[in-house]
């Protein structure tokens, strides 16, 4: 074994030492097992809550070096993507591993644009759901009632049933988050268009028979949306593509593990944080508000919304392309004055010891809700828009998960420090 891809380990307690392979930068947790201090020791484990630390798999689709602000899938950069690609080729992408020719990208649109119909039980479900609730929770819901519709999904292990359920669920999400969108506002709804182009179709879904109508049908909005999908596509192992692998890791089929991912963006630290930008921007009402607001947001009780990133320190590529867009879109649809409070607010966070020693920098969320509220969504919305987007990761890491022999069911350990063995004792008697 060559000396410079080891690691020597002394256990203290015991004078054992031993050599452990160093692969992909990387330790493998299970070489830890073997420093035990009697025969029947479990062996030394490793703790990391929240997974700082901890590479749970081994990836081939997305790419961050958090350090210099860099993201790629399947080496392109999210740059180049977000100009020149549109959403279902890069879903190709992820799922493929290549960008697709004209043929196949083709018969793939095809192929999607066939499976926009939802099963009349769904529909039936998301027009069950209250008027005026969290689209979020009618998303996941529906989402988890395609599952009864199709138990042909549960054989996972099948690779061209499994790309054909990949393909029905990518078809049937923008259908169902517009659904979702028409049932909150007491809207009648309006069924997917064969041959009209994916978002262009989803916008008429959502906004046909609105005042927004018009704006939706815009050139720029359409390549705004095209381009905001696409930026969120992916994010490699985050909160929710974690629990998509967690739960697909199970064997469950991809709409339930799909729901549960979508489950899991909806918190206000993942997915749910755009809203609470747009909430935070309009609580601080204008630009001269800012300086106060980021004195008390540094208790360290706070935290402002749109900042900082497990992963980025330093500047968040995504929300750089969607700072460049703003005003594009603002022609089209008319301004946000909320930029003008959030511009303020990350020149000042900048200029800030706080902010620039904790590597705190503006992400994805903190530009977004901006553009989505000026486009006409209510902030309600955008983790839905966030979820249809990441559609397409969650299951290229579904995917990915199913192929890799390596993949177990996810089970991590714990260090147990409840109570040692004691006895029951009656309820009279206690
Ligand atoms: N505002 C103020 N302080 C912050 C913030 C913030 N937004 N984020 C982190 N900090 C401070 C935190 O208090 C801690 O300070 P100290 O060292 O003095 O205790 C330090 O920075 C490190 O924070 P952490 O909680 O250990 O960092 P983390 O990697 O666990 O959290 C995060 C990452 C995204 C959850 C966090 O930065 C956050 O809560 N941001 C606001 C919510 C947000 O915008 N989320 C969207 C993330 S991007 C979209 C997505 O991937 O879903």
């Amino acid at each position: 074994m060559s000396h410079q891809s080891t690691l020597t380990v002394t256990d203290n307690r015991t004078g054992d030492t031993a050599e452990l392979p160093i692969e992909n930068g990387t330790v493998s947790a299970m070489e830890f097992r073997q420093f035990k201090t009697s025969d029947d020791d479990f062996g030394l484990k490793v703790y990391d809550p929240g997974f700082k630390n901890t590479a749970s798999t081994k990836s081939a689709i997305t790419w961050i070096d958090g350090e210099a602000g860099i993201l790629r899938h399947r080496g392109y950069p999210i740059e180049q993507l977000a100009k020149q690609s549109t959403y279902l080729e890069s879903a190709w992408l992820l799922l493929h591993g290549e960008l697709p020719d004209a043929d196949e990208l083709q018969t793939w649109e095809g192929r999607i644009d066939e499976l926009t119909l939802l099963p009349e039980s769904v529909a039936d479900t998301i027009s069950t759901f209250r008027i005026g609730g969290d689209p979020m929770g009618m998303f996941v819901s529906a989402v988890a009632a395609l599952s009864p519709c199709h138990p042909e999904a549960g054989e996972v292990e099948d690779g061209e049933n499994r790309a054909l359920q990949i393909r029905r669920i990518l078809a049937s999400v923008p259908t169902i988050a517009a659904f979702c969108f028409r049932r909150r506002g007491d809207l009648p709804l309006v069924y997917p268009e064969r041959g009209s182009g994916f978002v262009a179709n989803f916008l008429e879904m959502l906004f046909a028979g609105t005042e927004r109508e018009a704006v939706a049908r815009e050139a720029s909005v359409r390549r705004a949306v095209e381009m905001l999908l696409i930026l969120h596509i992916d994010h490699e192992q985050n909160c929710s593509a974690n629990a998509m692998r967690a739960i697909g890791s199970s064997g469950a089929d991809p709409y339930l593990s799909l729901a549960g991912a979508a489950a899991a963006l909806s918190g206000p630290l993942h997915g749910g944080a755009n809203q609470r930008v747009l909430r935070m921007l309009e609580a601080i009402g204008s630009p001269d508000a800012v300086p106060d607001f980021l004195e008390k947001a540094k208790d360290g009780k706070r935290r402002v919304m749109g900042f900082g990133h497990r992963v980025y320190k330093n500047r968040d590529p995504r929300a750089e392309i969607i700072k460049t867009m703003v005003e594009e879109v603002f022609d089209a649809v008319g301004r946000n004055e909320l930029i003008e409070v959030a511009r303020r607010l990350e020149e000042e966070a900048l200029d800030d010891d706080y902010f620039t020693s904790r590597k705190l920098y503006p992400n994805v969320d903190f530009y977004s809700g901006i553009l989505y509220q000026a486009i006409g969504f209510p902030a309600a919305m955008f983790p839905v828009l966030f979820a249809v987007a990441r559609t397409a990761g969650w299951l290229a890491q579904w995917q990915e998960m199913v192929e890799d022999d390596e993949q177990k069911i996810a089970r991590p350990r714990q260090i147990y420090l409840g109570p040692d063995k004691r006895d029951y004792v009656p309820v009279k008697e206690r």
